[in-house]
């Protein structure tokens, strides 16, 4: 009897072969899940195992291991429309399963397809609700807005708990989200300071410098604001944002997430949509097509901790860097405006991509004879340290979901109020501005709020 199951839907798909089966390898080879474990990749080419292998590791331009992946993967072939083909999967998951076997199912398919999936894999109990040995994972998009992702949810609810249910975000993976709460509230310099009182600004940036990479039908429907800030960028800020939970159990730090999403707003004339020079060439995209590549908000956490701090949101593609990082911009001191010196606030920046780690700027008094001051930095770069090893965000998730940990997973209850306050903002989405460079955006910005986004 196997320990893990893994149940891959879409297996022909990006997804599998570019991030889960090489995170899978990197889990077993260092034996950090069981090595009684099987990927069932599910799809409905005509391929056997090695044909299957020989495909994936093809598309992933032979990053992957085959001798590795023959170890653990078994391709099985079936419709996944086609209710009459679950009887066969299920005599197949049968024979190599036992009753604490965890049976882990991966939708890395269309999200139209999720309610025949759901349904048939209940109709022949292959999963059972309430079993928490049987999980279910998926990742956005999740609905397009407030009503489809309902109507979503309560299908999968008819099937599923919601303890069964791992709902992908995979910025929650990556090492330093991971560490905002440990940064806040295990230093007692940053524990303390962590309010309006002392806190000017925060801005959570997410720049890219690729297009859209051929997604256009996914894309042109979804645009920046739907694909980044609904998830990633609004799950920073809530990270950021939210009081000390209880206990840093899974339930406790959703419930204080909840109250940051429950307390935002944002500021209407902070609004700026752009669109890339060229984005209306791409294959696939419409000639008259108004979707924004960029977004820039400004938002406001409406409770006592945060009254009154801008909190900037700004994601974009085609821009000057590959950059992920929240900057956390202090008040000045009282002492520092008697020196009449050219100081700087202070800034803490957590630095998320391209290299994981975080950053402290300070003033300081410049060596020598004379009083003059320079702003200096610390550092800590995590991946200069870990040489060239850092765990991949989706080896973190997979771990977690095969041991049931579900901090890192979202709760429906985040899903409906982020696209409740995006479903807001759509409201009032204009023509975007179409931008060369990420010069012309900052200086958009710097006009509008006299803040500089760097
Ligand atoms: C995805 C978006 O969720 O995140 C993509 O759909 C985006 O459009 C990607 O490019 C960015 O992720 P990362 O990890 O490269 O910052």
């Amino acid at each position: 009897m196997k320990d893990i199951i893994f149940v891959i839907f879409g297996s022909t798909g990006d997804l599998t072969s570019r991030k889960l089966l090489p995170a899978i390898s990197k889990l077993y080879s260092d034996s950090q899940i069981s090595k009684n474990i099987e990927v069932v990749a599910v799809g409905r080419r005509d391929y056997d195992t090695a044909a299957y292998l020989d495909y994936v590791v093809d598309t992933d331009n032979n990053k992957l291991n085959k001798d590795i992946l023959s170890k653990f993967v078994t391709y099985y072939k079936m419709q996944i429309t086609d209710q009459n083909d679950y009887q066969g999967l299920k005599t197949y998951i049968n024979t190599i399963s036992g009753p604490l076997t965890k049976q882990l199912y991966y939708l890395a398919i269309a999200p139209q397809l999720f309610d025949d999936v759901a349904k048939y894999l209940s109709q022949v109990d292959l999963v059972e609700k309430n079993n928490s040995h049987h999980r279910l994972i998926f990742e956005k998009p999740f609905g397009h807005d407030l009503d489809s992702a309902k109507k979503i949810n309560q299908m999968l609810w008819k099937y599923f708990d919601e303890e069964q249910i791992y709902r992908i975000d995979h910025y929650l993976g990556k090492e330093m989200i991971q560490n905002i709460l440990m940064v806040r509230f295990a230093n007692r310099i940053f524990e303390e300071v962590w309010h309006n009182r002392t806190i000017k600004n925060v801005k959570i940036m997410a720049k890219e410098t690729d297009g859209i990479l051929g997604r256009a039908g996914y894309y042109d429907d979804s645009g920046a604001l739907k694909d980044m800030i609904q998830s990633h960028l609004l799950q920073i800020l809530s990270l950021v944002a939210m009081d000390a939970p209880v206990s840093y159990f899974s339930d406790d730090v959703k419930n204080e997430k909840i109250e940051v999403f429950k307390n935002l707003k944002f500021d209407k004339q902070s609004l700026i949509f752009g669109q890339y020079n060229g984005y209306k060439d791409e294959k696939g995209i419409d000639e008259k097509s108004m979707t924004e590549t960029f977004v820039f908000l400004k938002t406001f956490v409406n409770t006592p901790r945060f009254k009154g701090v801008p909190f900037y949101l700004l994601t974009g593609k085609k821009l000057d860097v590959k950059e992920s990082v929240i900057i956390v911009e202090f008040e000045e001191t009282t002492e520092q405006r008697k020196w009449n010196l050219p100081l700087s606030t202070n800034k803490l920046y957590i630095k998320i991509a391209p290299q994981d780690g975080f950053g402290l700027s300070l003033n300081s008094k410049v060596p020598g004879l004379r009083d003059d001051v320079e702003n200096v930095e610390m550092e800590y770069c995590i991946a200069c340290q870990a040489y060239g090893n850092m765990t991949e965000a989706y080896e973190k998730l997979l771990l977690d979901i095969s041991e049931g940990h579900k901090t890192l997973f979202t709760r429906w209850d985040e899903i409906e109020l982020t696209w409740k306050f995006i479903d807001d903002i759509k409201k009032l989405q204009k023509e975007p501005v179409i931008y060369d460079d990420y010069e012309t955006l900052e200086k958009l910005i710097f006009d509008l709020e006299g803040e500089k986004m760097s």
